[in-house]
């Protein structure tokens, strides 16, 4: 679990960041489902990232004066409700929500729409998260309405809003030790689960019997949920980036593709690997196999203080473009393939994104036009891939081979930690650990 004490810390550091102004982030709402059930609750990451409080109806305000010990910070919960309780279970309330979070002051959310107006008068500035969730956009309008009815009595009206997601975005990028311990306790989990899917597989089985052994793999080792619905993809499903569906049966002699990492305490890992199902690689699959490993270790070895955010990819892409032309995917040299995109047709993803609370973490990847430089501390996923669909100008013997080899780092004094190299990638650990 993360500290109190670093909930603290982020909140003095987000006042540190923002101009005289009040800050409303709200936590996001209950979804339902289908009629009168719910989906399970996920708090919205920027808002528990500042509170660590988990409940949904719930909104953290945070006010800047004219210096740091002018903050104030206040949270609008759920109330006690004993009836409520006994159906829905747990609640803080805002009385002790405030002593356990360290809160300044806590209210009841029912009273939001009669605080907020009195709070949002005579402030310089807002910070909002605008276009986010059109519900939350249309209150704020309703409340700065309000303030605006009364400036005949000389109460002025906040004439900016300002994103916070931009300020809390440059503080999720730097993970903090205890967010790296989470998040390898979040990989090791998810590697062991990919280890697990090796292990159990054989021909003739489901895709969604290997879904399954993922999820229990998860909530038995304490994760909370997957952290995206997971991927398993048999033989040409592999080809389908964001197939979900995993219902087709799993036929010996072809590969199979599973991305899935668990959630844990709100972080996320974010895994795929690609081995045969029946435990053998075959001549042409181990062939492009090798080829997008060694375009992951290409990358990865990019992966360091200094280097830039397209460094990794760029890497990758010279393997797997050599690579592409050697078998006669592409035609040319490497340099006019990547420049024609030719190679497109077989690799059309990047090679990562940055991992935290969101599988497809906050931060920008340039500054002022520029990628980026990894610093120590950042979480991004190096995951290249090949996916060969069926085409009249491919030889037969490639078609409908998907391969995807993705594992979760962080950015080190020396380079980078790969946090999920437990779970299985040379062809070798993959076939024994198969049999
Ligand atoms: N699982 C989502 C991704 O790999 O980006
Ligand atoms: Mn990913
Ligand atoms: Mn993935």
């Amino acid at each position: 679990m993360i500290p109190n004490k670093s909930y603290i810390k982020r909140r003095q550091q987000l006042a540190l960041n923002m101009k005289k102004g009040i800050a409303i982030i709200p936590t996001s709402p209950e979804r339902v489902r289908n009629r009168d059930c719910n989906y399970p609750y996920r708090f919205d990451s920027y808002f528990y990232y500042l509170t660590g409080f988990n409940e949904p109806d719930a909104v953290f305000v945070m006010m800047v004066g004219d210096n740091i010990h002018a903050t104030k910070t206040i949270l609008f919960c759920q109330d006690k409700d004993i009836e409520q309780e006994i159906w829905k279970g747990f609640r803080y309330g805002p009385e002790s929500a405030k002593e356990v979070f360290s809160i300044d002051e806590a209210y009841p959310i029912s009273i939001l729409d009669e605080v907020l107006p009195k709070l949002l008068a005579g402030q310089s500035r807002i910070y909002y998260s605008l276009g986010h969730d059109a519900t939350w956009d249309l209150r704020l309008t309703g409340w700065l309405n309000q303030v605006r009815d009364q400036s005949r009595s000389g109460i002025s009206t906040p004439p900016e809003i300002y994103d916070y997601r931009m300020l809390i975005d440059e503080m999720r990028l730097l993970k903090s030790t205890e967010e790296i311990q989470l998040m390898r306790h979040a990989a090791k989990i998810s590697s062991r689960a990919h280890c697990r899917a090796m292990q159990v597989m054989r021909p003739g089985m489901k895709e969604y019997e290997i879904e399954a052994e993922f999820l229990h793999e998860f909530r038995k080792h304490g994760s909370e949920a997957p952290a995206y619905t997971p991927i398993v993809a048999g033989g040409a499903n592999a080809c389908v980036l964001h197939y979900i569906n995993n219902n087709m049966e799993l036929k010996s002699g072809d590969l199979v593709l599973i991305d899935a990492g668990c959630e844990l305490n709100g972080y996320a890992a974010d895994i795929t690997r690609t081995f045969p199902i029946n435990g053998k690689f075959s001549p042409v699959q181990k062939d492009v196999y090798q080829l997008v490993l060694s375009a992951q270790s290409a990358a990865i070895s990019n992966v360091k203080p200094g280097n830039s955010w397209d460094m990794p990819h760029t890497a990758a892409l010279q393997v797997l473009v050599q690579g592409f032309i050697d078998m006669g995917l592409c035609q040319g040299n490497v340099d006019s393939v990547i420049e024609s995109e030719g190679y497109k047709q077989f690799y059309m993803h990047r090679t990562g994104h940055w991992l935290g609370l969101d599988v497809h973490d906050a931060g920008e990847y340039k500054q002022n036009g520029k990628w980026r430089l990894f610093d120590l501390g950042m979480a991004l996923t190096v995951e290249p891939g090949c996916y060969i669909r069926p085409a009249e100008n491919v030889p037969e013997h490639f078609w409908n081979i998907g391969i995807r080899i993705e594992d979760d780092v962080i950015v080190t004094t020396n380079g980078c930690e790969v946090l999920t190299a437990s779970a299985p990638r040379s062809v070798n650990e993959i076939e024994e650990l198969m049999q």
